[in-house]
């Protein structure tokens, strides 16, 4: 019997722009999510596995070889930093911008801006490189909020449309990264299951026109 081939993926966004792309690898799960309890599915293979996580659990989850593959916004690997993990193919779903934002025409804390997010070490690097003195705020959601509130005078979040600033009388202000969804791999897998990983990567990559 093969080991079998555990894949790490999020609910919601990510699991529905993944299913077409786990198909032309020939990988259908056997229930979904949205609706089971189960945190491990099982597949149309038996060797094949999927863990059902938080987004931002995933890069973990590879980096210590709990799962072989993931699939993970450029958002939350740039946070993560990436130890551990080979990135070898950009999915190109889930895109968006990774943007500071806050409220056009407010005044900040001249000294020391306060920026409030989730991603905070990418926040940290950002303004850092620039060598500009803030202070991060670490959030776990709802960052919009936060300018509203004056518990900061700017945010890091994704956008897409900006319908959810513009809902909170914020706009987008500095482009930080384009962000995209990517395929990650476990190093050691890569080794050690290497024939049956350039498989899915291959037929991946044909699905995504690469
Ligand atoms: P959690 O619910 O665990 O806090 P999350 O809310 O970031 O995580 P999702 O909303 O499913 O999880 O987002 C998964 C990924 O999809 C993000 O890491 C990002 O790369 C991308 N993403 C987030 N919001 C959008 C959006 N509005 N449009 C397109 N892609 C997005
Ligand atoms: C994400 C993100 C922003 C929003 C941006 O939230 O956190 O709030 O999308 O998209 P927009 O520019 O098109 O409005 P999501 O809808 O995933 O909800 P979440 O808070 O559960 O992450």
């Amino acid at each position: 019997m093969t080991a079998p081939l555990t894949i790490a993926l999020s609910k919601g966004r990510i699991f529905k722009e993944t299913l077409p792309l786990l198909a032309a690898a020939g990988i259908v799960p056997a229930d979904d999510p949205e609706t089971s309890r189960k945190l491990i599915l099982d597949t149309d293979q038996t060797d094949v596995k999927l863990v059902i996580i938080r987004a931002t659990d995933v890069p973990t989850y590879v980096q210590y070889g709990a799962a072989d593959l993931g699939i993970a916004g450029k958002d939350v690997l740039l946070e993560h930093g990436g130890e551990g993990l080979y990135e070898p193919l950009d999915l190109r779903i889930a895109r968006c911008r990774l943007m500071v934002a806050g409220r056009p025409e407010h005044p900040p804390r001249l000294r020391r801006p306060r920026i409030a997010t989730k991603f905070a070490n990418t926040t940290r690097r950002y303004f850092a490189d620039q060598g500009r003195q803030v202070e991060v705020i670490k959030l776990y959601g709802s960052m919009e909020l936060a300018p509203l509130v004056g518990l900061a005078d700017y945010i890091v979040d994704v956008v897409d449309t900006g319908n959810t600033l513009k809902a909170n009388g914020l706009a987008p202000l500095e482009h930080i990264a384009d962000i995209s969804s990517r395929l990650i791999v476990n190093k050691a897998a890569m080794k050690m299951k290497h024939t049956r990983i350039k498989a899915i990567m291959a037929r991946m990559a044909a699905a995504v026109g690469d």
